[in-house]
């Protein structure tokens, strides 16, 4: 029977002993603080009788959870797995101590979410027993667990440690070390990019939760999720982001937190972070019901430009109602391609995907700009955007027309790639980087970020139903216009456009 011991009996700890047990394995469970020990042990035991109840386990597993009071106790280990609290010194020197009292072959594992695995792996007396076993919070619940291969981790460490996550039920990925490994950095935009909009005031961070929701199928924004996690301790993981990396631009911290932090504005545990959180209040109101779809009433329409989506607007027009014109004439013309149309047919409102160009740089100056990302029978909102030269009636049959097609309209400021575009365009980003630095494949990457991070989809599945070459026309747009390195697009990406591929080859 293979023996698990965890160290530190935390929310981690406690969960990790929970699997171990359950998983079969004669679990001890260390921490020395004794008050800690008690309430994570108990916290392992209730847990674990639930799962009797519903009998997921044998009622045998609460037997093979022990607790022990002193490190040496951990002697009779195969696989040490550390969850104490996130500090380098307070680690190294437990792979030290450990190094000592286990055997040669003993397994040390870290449960670390920033520190380089590598930098704890040369503390052990033997580097090569050394990998990261990031699980995520709760781990009982979570199905993913990361595997972090240190430089100096030896196969059969690594696969010690992804047998073990697998015996817990895990779905394991393999991933290379580096700053966040690979499912924390590469769900870094969703933040960073949502700080960044809101920085610039394309939208304000209620509009921009609203619209990842209802446009792009999260569960949260990232304003609400900083919130959860704590203003400060993103803030902490964007500072050890930038210095990991000698300062790569799309890690920096954003000077919104820094003010946040500065304001005590930390979030949900202080009451208030962008949101206010006070009893018995909710945060943010209930999101509206998109419009019921239909009433075209063979309004005549020209939707050109090719690609996913303007495939799906035609198809979405025509269940409407609406009478489709290629070419025009038409009452209304919208231009879906992912580059400008070269001459929409004129005379009728003008309706542009901000995907290549802001709606300021396409230069169609009455026109009204609009950016969704499919599959639209998931989408409930599309955002729009204007300038002050737009037409208003133009305006109100953009509106309208989105809003017969069963999509509410959210207005913002101008930007390619509008709201939803960037943060998704930088999710996609992210992942291009990881996949070709070889972090890890892509479809860990995906499998990373929709059950670690409970992502509606992962970046290389929204890469695939976009099209790739619409996620780098964001970019470069970006790049063109903002001429900020952190919109450079990977050249990983830039190879699946030019050579027409997906980011899987
Ligand atoms: N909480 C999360 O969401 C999460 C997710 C993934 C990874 N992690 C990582 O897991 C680790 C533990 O996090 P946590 O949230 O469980 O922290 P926690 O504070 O809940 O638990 C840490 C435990 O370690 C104990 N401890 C203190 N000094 C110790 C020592 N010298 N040796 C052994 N144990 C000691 C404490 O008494 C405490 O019970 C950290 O490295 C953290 O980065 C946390």
């Amino acid at each position: 029977m293979t023996v698990l011991g965890v160290v530190g009996a935390g929310t981690m700890g406690a969960g990790i002993a929970q699997l171990g047990a359950a998983a079969g394995m004669r679990t001890l469970l260390h921490d020395p603080v004794p008050e800690a020990l008690e309430r994570g042990t108990e916290g392992a035991r209730r847990g674990l009788a639930k799962w009797v109840e519903k009998g997921r386990v044998g009622e045998d597993t609460a037997g093979l959870l022990e607790t022990v009071s002193s490190l040496d106790e951990l002697a009779p280990c195969d696989l040490v797995i550390e969850a104490a609290p996130e500090q380098p010194d307070l680690k190294r020197d437990l792979f030290g101590a450990l190094s000592i009292v286990c055997r040669d072959d003993v397994v040390l594992a870290t449960n670390t979410s920033s520190i380089p695995v590598t930098s704890l792996a040369g503390a052990a007396a033997r580097p090569e027993n050394v990998v990261g076993m990031h699980f995520f919070n709760p781990p009982p619940l979570m199905p993913l667990l990361e595997v972090i291969r240190a430089e100096q981790s030896g196969d059969r460490a690594v696969q010690t440690a992804v047998d073990a996550g697998r015996a817990m039920g895990k779905e394991v990925i393999l991933v290379a070390d580096g700053p966040g490994f690979l499912v924390n950095r590469c769900g870094r935009p969703f933040s960073a990019e949502g700080l960044r909009l809101l920085q610039e005031r394309v939208a304000t961070h209620e509009q921009i939760d609203r619209i990842c929701r209802l446009g792009g199928g999260f569960r949260m924004g990232p304003f609400e999720l900083m919130d959860l996690v704590g203003i400060d301790v993103g803030f902490e993981v964007a500072k050890s982001f930038t210095e990991l990396s000698f300062g790569e631009p799309r890690w920096r911290p954003s000077p919104i937190q820094a003010r946040m932090v500065a304001a005590g504005r930390l979030g949900r545990k202080s009451g208030r972070g962008y949101y206010e959180y006070a009893e018995g209040t909710p945060y943010r109101p209930d999101d509206p019901d998109p419009p019921e779809p239909g009433g075209g009433d063979g309004m005549t329409l020209a939707v050109v430009g090719s690609g996913p989506l303007a495939d799906a607007l035609r198809e979405r027009a025509r269940a409407a109602g609406y009478e489709l014109r290629e070419g025009g004439p038409a009452e209304l013309v919208v231009d879906a391609g992912v580059r400008p149309h070269p001459s929409p047919p004129g005379g009728a409102p003008l309706l542009v995907l901000c995907a290549a160009t802001s709606l300021l740089a396409r230069g169609e100056q009455g026109a009204v700009g609009f950016h969704l990302l499919p599959p639209l029978d998931e989408a409930k909102l599309v955002e729009l955007t204007r300038l002050p030269t737009t037409q208003p009636f133009a305006a109100e049959a953009a509106e309208e027309f989105f809003a017969k097609l069963g999509l509410s309209a959210e207005w913002v400021e101008d930007a390619p790639g509008l709201v939803l575009g960037r943060i998704v365009c930088q999710l996609v980003n992210e992942a291009a980087f990881a996949i070709g630095e070889g972090v890890g494949s892509a479809d860990d990457v995906d499998a990373g970020l929709t059950l670690g991070l409970s992502h509606p989809r992962g970046p290389v599945a929204w890469s695939e139903l976009a099209g790739v070459d619409h996620v780098l026309a964001v970019l470069d747009a970006l790049w063109e216009e903002r001429r900020e390195e952190r919109y450079r697009a990977a050249p990983r990406l830039r190879r699946a456009a030019v050579l027409g591929r997906s980011l899987q080859n």
